[in-house]
C-alpha cells in the first residue's frame, strides 16, 4: 500500500537536497520477532525484505548510494544457529536477487573482512561484485564481518608498509590517503546515517566516514522501517543545517 503511495518522491521533499548516500544500522530484528512470539531469525528474514524495499525506494527517489550494516565483527559472538542462519540468508538472497538487481542497474559491493566468511558465500559475493561493477542506477554496499577499527588498522598497516618500502614519506600521509586505504575508497561519505530500534550509538560502523554525517535515530524496529518511516527520516535530514565545521552552510 505505502509503496504505491510513495512510488515517486513525496512532494514535501526537496529533490535538490536529498542525501546522495544513506547508511543504515538495521537494529531491532530480534526484538521485532520476540514481541510477536516468533524466533529471532524471523526478524532477520523480515529485515532482509525491509532492506530490499529500502533499496528500491532509494532508487525510485533518486538516492545514489545505500550502505547497510548486515554483520559486524562482534556478531560472531551470537548463538551459532543465528550466525549460521544469517550467513545462509546472505548467500540465499544473493543467489535469488542478483539477476533482478543487475537488471535494475544496482552495483553491489561488500565491505569487511570477507576472508573469514564461508567459501561459497565469498564466491557469490565476488561474482555479484564483478557482474554489477559498472552498473550506475544505485551503489548498494553491504558491510559483512565489518568493524571500523579493524578497517582503520588495515589502512594504517598498508600505509606503514609503503613507508617501510620507501614508497611513501610519513609526512605525505593525509586524510585523502587514509581514505584511499579504507574499504569504502570509491564511495563518497554518507550524508545520512539511520539507526533503528532506539539505540543511539555507532557500534563500530564507518567511524572515519561518518565524521560529518547527519545522524537520525528512530524507535521503529528495523523490519517495520518502511517508506513512510524513511520519508520521516528524510524530512528530518532536510531540516538540518549542514555546516561541516563552518559558520554558515555552504550553498
Ligand atoms: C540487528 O538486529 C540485525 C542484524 C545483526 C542482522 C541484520 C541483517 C539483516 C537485516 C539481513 C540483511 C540481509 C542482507 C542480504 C544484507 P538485532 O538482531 O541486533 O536485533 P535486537 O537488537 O532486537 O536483538
Amino acid at each position: 500500500m505505502t509503496s504505491k503511495l510513495f512510488a515517486k518522491l513525496p512532494p514535501d521533499l526537496n529533490p535538490q537536497n536529498l542525501p546522495q548516500h544513506v547508511a543504515v544500522i538495521m537494529d531491532g530484528n530480534g526484538r521485532w520477532a520476540t514481541r510477536r512470539g516468533l524466533p529471532r531469525i524471523a526478524g532477520h528474514r523480515q529485515g532482509a525484505k525491509t532492506l530490499k524495499e529500502l533499496l528500491r525506494c532509494c532508487k525510485d527517489w533518486g538516492i545514489k548510494a545505500l550502505t547497510a550494516y548486515a554483520f559486524s565483527t562482534e556478531n560472531w559472538r551470537r548463538p551459532i544457529e543465528e550466525v549460521d542462519f544469517l550467513l545462509h540468508l546472505f548467500e540465499r538472497l544473493l543467489r535469488r536477487e542478483l539477476t533482478q538487481m543487475h537488471r535494475e542497474g544496482v552495483r553491489i559491493s561488500f565491505i569487511g573482512d570477507l576472508s573469514l566468511l564461508p567459501k561459497s558465500l565469498q564466491t557469490e559475493m565476488q561474482r555479484s561484485m564483478a557482474q554489477t561493477l559498472y552498473n550506475q542506477a544505485i551503489h548498494f554496499t553491504v558491510a559483512v564481518n565489518y568493524g571500523s577499527r579493524n578497517e582503520i588498522i588495515k589502512a594504517c598497516r598498508e600505509l606503514a608498509e609503503l613507508v617501510q618500502q620507501g614508497e611513501l614519506k610519513p609526512q605525505q600521509i593525509n586524510e585523502s590517503l587514509v581514505a584511499q586505504h579504507l574499504y569504502t575508497t570509491d564511495t563518497p561519505e554518507p550524508d545520512l546515517l539511520i539507526r533503528t530500534s532506539g539505540e543511539m550509538r555507532l557500534s563500530n560502523f564507518l567511524l572515519w566516514q561518518l565524521a560529518y554525517t547527519e545522524i537520525y535515530f528512530t524507535d521503529i524496529f528495523w523490519p517495520d522501517f518502511d517508506r513512510t518511516a524513511f520519508h520521516q527520516a528524510l524530512l528530518s535530514y532536510q531540516k538540518r543545517d549542514r555546516r561541516f565545521g563552518q559558520i554558515q552552510a555552504s550553498a
